[in-house]
């Protein structure tokens, strides 16, 4: 049996540039893993490669990316079409909330599948097949704090973050990836959009002061219509947090504190809403 752990990630900064000839946008973003996290488990069975998914209504069949990871590595690798494996996936990650669970999960089971079928899981081999997958899904064969160029696909490692605790809230609602890209697109009705440079820290301790220039894109066309999404970022920036922002193309909202007592307190009236849900987690080395 063989299990990995798959962290989720926040955008620290997102930064989406013009469309590209091939009908993605051009991205400077900052990832950070964060420590929730699904566990993905696979066994060898006497059967079909399978899926499982307890408890979580996230599709088991081959439109899941664990799925689509399987029969991408195969085929990179030479291998014929995967099977007697029982993959069991335990869902903590929210969808549909700019966490990148899916792209976790992913890379999670490409890691997995190197160990199970004795190929080698060089990063450049990981970073290739994830590509194939989703456009975050490259970052998570680095994983920590890492800039993201091109669609996002394109990885350098960054000096990791300082350890900080982080609220994670998830709104009753999700928000679909391509729909935020066109509310981007629409909101900038073919006008040339923003080109600030993100500079970057040399070092680690350079960090907190960073962060105040870090921005969203998407945030503000996703709050125009969830406007819950503005009000939560003010109110985790009044209670005194060191960067609050939605994460990816949405819905969650996370922010960073420097204590756990401070990130507690903050979380508490605003994950008691209905229908939301939230947690204390951290983000950083
Ligand atoms: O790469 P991924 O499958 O996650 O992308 C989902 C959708 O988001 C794409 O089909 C595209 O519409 C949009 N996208 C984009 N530019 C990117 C990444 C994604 O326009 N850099």
């Amino acid at each position: 049996m063989w299990t990995a752990s798959a962290c989720a990630k926040i955008n620290l900064h997102l930064a989406v540039h013009a469309r590209r000839a091939d009908g993605y946008h051009a991205l400077t973003t900052v990832f950070q893993t964060i420590d929730l996290a699904d566990t993905l488990t696979i066994a060898e069975h006497d059967g079909p490669f399978t899926l499982r998914c307890p408890g979580s209504d996230v599709p088991e069949d081959g439109s899941n990316l664990v799925v689509r990871a399987a029969r991408a590595l195969a085929e990179e690798v030479g291998r014929a079409a995967p099977t007697g494996l029982l993959v069991t996936l335990d869902k903590q990650v929210p969808a549909q909330a700019g966490l990148g669970g899916g792209s976790a999960d992913a890379m999670a089971a490409l890691r997995l599948l190197c160990a199970v079928w004795g190929v080698p899981p060089d990063r450049e081999l990981l970073a290739r097949v994830g590509g194939r997958l989703g456009s975050d899904v490259p970052f998570f064969a680095w994983g920590g704090t890492a800039l993201g160029r091109g669609r996002g696909d394109e990885i350098t490692a960054l000096p990791p973050l300082p350890v900080l605790s982080c609220v994670i809230l998830r709104p009753p609602f999700g928000v679909s990836t391509a729909e935020a890209y066109r509310w981007v697109a629409e909101s900038r009705q073919g006008s040339a959009p923003p080109e600030t440079p993100f500079d970057p820290p040399a070092r680690s301790e350079e960090w907190l002061g960073r962060l105040p220039a870090c921005r969203n894109d998407f945030e503000p066309v996703v709050a125009a219509r969830h406007p819950d999404i503005a009000q939560s970022v003010a109110a985790l920036r009044e209670a005194g947090a060191v960067l609050a922002m939605m994460s990816g193309s949405g819905s969650a909202v996370y922010a960073l504190f420097e204590g756990q007592a401070d990130a507690a307190r903050a979380l508490a009236p605003l994950a008691a809403r209905p229908g939301w849900r939230g947690w204390i987690t951290s983000a950083g080395e």
